[in-house]
């Protein structure tokens, strides 16, 4: 059966409405479907309520007229029971009735699920143009349902390959968020029933502690937050990259110097840098004609956050100290920029996949593996290339070059 979030099912626009006509009266069916054909509609019929429903279970109905009283399930029963099922939530229906007007009858018809409550004998123009606006109203629900599911689809297809990577990286921290949520519950419980103990007595309150074991319970408590907090973080970058990823984000284009992107990643990061490296700048225009500025300064922040992360991989003996190099230059019709560092180096075997998605040798809460992911495929976009030269136990290199006419595709 169709679910709620199923794509939606479009009535071939060719093919003209078919309305259902339900009444127990044959004469009234008969003048009902009447008016209804003379409008250009298709008609079905149905006698009483059950095979109302089994006919527009059948699919195709794009309308339904329930007469109220009916033997069996009359047509408030019917039109409960139809709503009940997502895929006809949104069936017009209208009621006809034979009663005089009752507000309370109305009020019933209407909380039913009804969209119009309608009185016999109905003038065929009104009860046409009635059809017409509930149908017209349908459609356009209908066509802004699945304009949202396009838009949807192509956000996913925007993301595209690492979806499924994704899944597995962001459940990883959530499971244990979750679990950890659990234990925590748990431990609540345990002090609220040594409270409790307190409050009757401080000796029930000591006894309560000794039973509950209520020392190491607290023990356990600052860990599991902080274990708690670092998964939640962890599950915000992970989103945070991947809005690059995204290209939905429309973020204009606009003249960018590298080096200008530089200096403005520096300004966030030299103070940590400069703890752990001596920070080497070299920074030469290297203008690009447009460029989406925000996603240029990620690419810097991902390459110097790895430098940083290499040379803490390997710690130097005795007075040594270790660099982290930042150049930009314009060599020929390329924008370039290096970030250096003389930090742990990547084993040759290693250089080809650490530019995929997800890629990582750091330990879980470290890296996620998405950052020089990310700056591949923003280069990319450009029009440029990103290399990398490393040799291990000395340090590594990223070159980028973008031309600089790019206008990113
Ligand atoms: N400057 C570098 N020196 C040594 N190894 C590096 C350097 N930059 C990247 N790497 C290696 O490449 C891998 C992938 O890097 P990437 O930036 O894509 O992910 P990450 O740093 O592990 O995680 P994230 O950037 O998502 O936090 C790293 O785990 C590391 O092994
Ligand atoms: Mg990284």
């Amino acid at each position: 059966m169709a679910e709620a979030h199923d794509f939606v099912a479009f009535p071939a626009s060719t093919r003209r409405a078919r309305v259902l006509a339900v009444d127990d009266d044959p004469d009234n069916l008969k003048v009902l479907s009447t008016y209804l054909s003379l409008e250009g509609y298709e008609v079905a019929t149905a006698g009483d309520g059950l095979s109302a429903i089994a006919r527009i279970e059948a699919g195709d109905i794009d309308l339904a007229i329930l007469d109220v009283h009916m033997p069996g399930a009359d047509g408030l029963e019917v039109c409960r029971r139809l709503r009940k099922q997502p895929r006809f939530e949104r069936l017009p229906i209208i009621f006809l009735t034979a009663d005089r007007a009752d507000e309370l009858k109305e009020t019933i018809g209407l909380e039913a699920g009804g969209d119009e409550y309608l009185h016999k004998p109905i003038a065929r123009r009104v009860l046409a143009l009635r059809v017409r606006n509930l149908l017209r109203l349908a459609n356009a629900d209908r066509e802004q349902r699945l304009m949202a599911q396009v838009a949807h689809a192509e956000k996913l297809a925007g993301i595209g390959q690492v979806a499924a990577g994704v899944a597995h990286e962001i459940n990883n921290p959530l499971s244990f968020i979750l679990s950890n949520l659990s234990s925590l519950r748990l431990y609540f419980q345990d002090v609220s029933e040594v409270l409790a103990a307190w409050h009757r007595s401080p000796a029930e309150g000591l006894a309560k502690e000794a039973e509950l074991k209520l020392e190491s319970t607290l023990a356990d408590v600052g860990p599991l937050i902080d274990e708690t907090a670092q998964g939640g973080e962890r599950v915000r970058r992970i989103v945070q990259e991947l809005k690059t990823f995204s290209r939905t984000d429309d973020e204009s284009l606009e003249p960018v110097d590298l080096a200008d992107v530089v200096r403005s990643t520096l300004l966030l990061t030299e103070r940590e840098l400069s703890s752990r490296a001596k920070v080497v700048k070299a920074l030469e225009p290297a203008p690009i004609h447009a460029a989406q500025r925000q996603k240029l300064h990620q690419v810097v922040l991902n390459l110097v956050v790895n430098a940083m992360q290499a040379v803490e991989a390997r710690p130097l003996t005795g007075a040594g100290r270790h660099s982290i190099a930042l150049s930009t230059r314009t060599e020929g019709p390329n924008a370039v920029l290096a970030v250096s560092d003389t930090g742990a180096g990547i084993p040759e075997a290693l250089q080809r996949q650490i530019f995929e998605p997800f890629f990582t040798t750091k330990p879980v809460g470290v890296g996620t593996g998405l950052g020089l992911a990310v700056c591949s495929m923003v280069v990319h976009r450009l029009g440029g290339t990103i290399a990398v030269a490393s040799t291990v136990g000395e340090g590594s290199t990223f070159t980028l070059s973008i031309p600089r006419e790019a206008e990113a595709s």
